[in-house]
């Protein structure tokens, strides 16, 4: 029976999704663990920077008399542009293979590879994971922020800027093509290093205009930097993340209580040791459920993401002070992926008071 099953703790990121030819490879990766898969992402640089709402022709009139008709007298209705970046068929990346290119491969796609390196982003990851392992996964919020850091490429020119949760690393390489400095931070040293290799073989977009991608371990639970396991900090990067940092970035990251709780604990911390006064912006899906307890859709993730936020604005410590807007998704779209809905991104502005 051609059907995909899944382990109940099995969780699938939509990304890869929508690709073709795919089923057979979802059904057998319950069967082999997680096998690594080298996805090639191309940003489409050629969009001209404007809401397709902007396109729609203006109409001087609203009268209906000026509206044309058929033969029949019926009134013939101008329709919206179908708006293409919100495309359901579209396809999202392209798989290389399962495992690191073989000599042979490489040498065939070089030429091709070079020619459009520039636009090309390379990610390893896996696609269906233990709950735990999500962060291997590349998720639509990082597509998202990822798009917002390309239309808003001015603000972030030459930022030191810290990614939270960061998993494969797709938004903070992103990110390292305009800032100065980036933080790629998550938890767990096989996640690291998939994400080091992913920032290493993606240098070249970064490495030329002299950025610099630092993977570290930062864990939410964890009221410290870590110094002493594989991807600990130095006293000097502490120091520079304090002093230079004014953009914090997360992308899909909360999706359980107790992290959203220990992530906006990291935000309030760092914000308030931080010199300067510092934005966030935090990806979500809002991802619907039906839930027996409620008799109902709902998502329990956002909404206590949504309480995170309230209570991060009310706050009255004396010493510092936040802001929360929700950003207008009216951006283009940079990547190739489903830009649904239930997508959002939010800004949390944070002032130190008294100063
Ligand atoms: C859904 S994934 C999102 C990954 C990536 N930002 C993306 O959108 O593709 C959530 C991320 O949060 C990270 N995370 C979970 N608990 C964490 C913790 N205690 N400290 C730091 N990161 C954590 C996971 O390792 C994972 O990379």
């Amino acid at each position: 029976m051609d059907q995909v099953t899944f382990r109940s703790d099995t969780v699938l990121s939509d990304v890869h999704l929508l690709l073709p030819n795919t089923r057979h490879l979802m059904k057998r990766l319950n069967g082999v663990g997680q096998p690594v898969f080298t996805s090639k992402f191309r940003i489409l640089r050629d969009i001209d920077g404007k809401d397709s709402s902007d396109d729609l022709p203006v109409r001087e009139s609203s009268d209906a008399s000026d509206v044309p008709r058929d033969e029949d007298g019926d009134l013939d209705v101008v329709r919206r542009p179908r708006d293409t970046t919100s495309d359901r068929d579209a396809v999202c990346p392209i798989i290389l293979s399962q495992s690191a290119a073989t000599s042979s491969d490489q040498d065939e796609d070089s030429d091709e590879e070079e020619e459009s390196a520039r636009d090309i982003i390379i990610i390893e990851h896996t696609m269906a994971t233990p709950l735990e392992d999500v962060g291997k996964q590349i998720w639509r919020g990082a597509f998202l922020l990822a798009d917002f850091i390309l239309a808003q490429s001015s603000m972030f020119k030459g930022a030191t800027v810290l990614e939270l949760g960061a998993g494969t690393g797709l938004t903070s390489i992103v990110m390292a093509m305009v800032a100065k400095t980036v933080y790629c931070t998550d938890v767990g040293e096989d996640l690291l290093n998939m994400c080091q290799r992913n920032v290493t073989v993606n240098k070249q977009h970064f490495e030329p205009q002299e950025s610099e991608i630092m993977v570290r371990q930062l864990d939410w639970m964890a009221d410290d930097f870590c110094t002493d396991l594989e991807f600990s900090w130095t006293d000097i990067e502490v120091a520079d993340l304090h002093d230079n940092t004014t953009f914090v970035i997360a992308a899909d990251v909360c999706y359980d209580d107790d992290l959203t709780d220990a992530l906006f604990r990291t935000i309030y911390r760092l914000s308030s040791n931080m010199r300067k006064p510092s934005t966030a912006y935090i990806s979500i899906e809002k991802r619907l459920n039906f839930t027996l307890q409620h008799m109902d859709v709902s998502c329990e993730a956002y909404d206590h993401f949504r309480h995170c936020l309230d209570q991060l604005q009310q706050m009255k410590d004396g010493k510092m002070n936040f802001k929360v807007e929700l950003v207008k998704i009216s951006f283009p779209q940079f990547f190739q992926y489903e830009r649904v809905e239930q997508l959002e991104l939010w800004k949390v502005t944070a002032e130190r008071l008294n100063k």
